[in-house]
Formats: structure tokens, sequence, C-alpha cells
């Protein structure tokens, strides 16, 4: 339990251990953060799932469709911020992250071969996501609509990205009606500083 006699040591930790279970727990409020990006008319957001979160390496991956707005903002500037809000614990994360994109390379080849053909809706639309239509879609194919097969949704692996955030810098908060509790953690070349933050 986090409070004002925690390390900031503790605290990193503690804000690590909730992104991995955001990332393995689909009933987590972690799971399904908000995602940022720089788009070349302001800042555009929207919500992703956060498939996995790795400490050591310090990185939030998610997937993606290649042909979305969000990949081409990346495209252009790299940088992008997540943030997370549990109402349970009143603690929010922000996280400010620099993305690599993985679209047909190994690593995305590998992750794409352990998604099951039903998950695979999501890359396989005809139309680029985010394409206006004049009539109601849900950008499907007929045959995925059918029966999802490896072989109708192998063609997915030329839309699927595989997004990897290496974090810079968290920001956390945790409200208390004893009073609030923020600190910073800032990536510097090898090591974390850490900061306590007036909330
Ligand atoms: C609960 C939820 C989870 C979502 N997860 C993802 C995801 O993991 N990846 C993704 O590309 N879009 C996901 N979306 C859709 C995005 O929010 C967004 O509508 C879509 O990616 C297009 O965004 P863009 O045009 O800004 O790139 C999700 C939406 C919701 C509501």
């Amino acid at each position: 339990m986090i409070s004002p006699e925690s390390t900031l040591t503790e605290i990193l930790d503690h804000v690590w251990g909730m992104l991995i279970r955001g990332g393995a727990d689909k009933k987590h409020a972690y799971h399904f953060p908000v995602f940022a990006t720089y788009s070349s008319l302001g800042i555009e957001q929207r919500t992703l799932v956060l498939r996995r979160a790795d400490k050591a390496a310090r990185q939030l991956i998610c997937y993606s469709d290649q042909r979305t707005q969000k990949v081409d903002d990346l495209q252009r500037n790299s940088s992008a911020h997540w943030l997370f809000y549990d109402h349970g614990s009143k603690e929010q994360i922000r996280a400010k992250v620099s993305v690599q994109l993985h679209h047909q390379d190994k690593q995305a080849l590998k992750v794409w071969q352990e998604i099951p053909p039903s998950a695979r809706g999501d890359y396989i639309g005809p139309l680029p996501p985010g394409s206006q239509t004049t009539q109601y879609t849900d950008n499907l194919p007929e045959s995925f609509r059918e029966e999802p097969t490896e072989e109708n949704t192998e063609q997915g692996i030329g839309n699927f990205v595989l997004m990897v955030s290496e974090v810079q810098q968290l920001d956390f908060l945790k409200l208390r009606r004893e009073g609030h509790l923020r600190a910073q953690f800032t990536w510097s070349h090898d090591h974390w500083e850490n900061t306590w933050l007036a909330p």
C-alpha cells in the first residue's frame, strides 16, 4: 500500500507492478489506457489495449493497424503519452514515451502468429480505419464474418503493427483523503531519477 512513508523506489516498483498487471489482466483498469500522439493538427487521443508492460526494458506494448492516424502521427513524431487511471485505488499514471513501430519485421511476425484468427478482425479491414463511407460498415471481410480462419486472416500481417513504447518519464498521483501523493520518475541514461512532486 502506497503512503507518504513509502520510499520513491517502492513507489516506482508499485507503478511498474500495476502496469504489468494492467497488461496481463483484461479486467484491470489499466488494460484500457488513453494514448495520445502529436498530429499535424494538434493532439490526438484514443483508448488502446495495453498488451504488456516490461519493467526491465521500460516498455509498454500495444498493437494497431499500420493504416491508422496514430501510426501516421508516430512516423512524423515518435513522442507519445499514455494515461492510466484506476478509480478503485484512485491512482493515476502518466507515461511519456518514445515509440518504435514494428511492421512486417521479425518481432511483428512473432506476435502476429500468437494472435488467434478470431482476434485478427481489427487488422483485416478492407478499408483503412477512419475512411469515410456513405453507409454503415463494420469493415470486415465477408469470409471473416462467416468463420475466422488462419487462411482468411493471414493478409492482416500486411496491416498489423506492433507498437513498442519506451518509457522516458512516469508521473504518479494517488488521491488520498489525508493528502494526495505525487512522485515523478525520469529515465536518465542508465537509471531512474526519482522526485516527490507537490500534488
Ligand atoms: C476499449 C477500446 C480498446 C481499443 N484498443 C485498441 C487497440 O489496442 N489498438 C488500436 O489501434 N485501436 C484500439 N481501439 C480503437 C482506438 O480507440 C481508435 O478508435 C482507433 O485505433 C483509431 O484511432 P486513430 O485514428 O487515432 O489512429 C480501442 C478502442 C476501445 C474503445
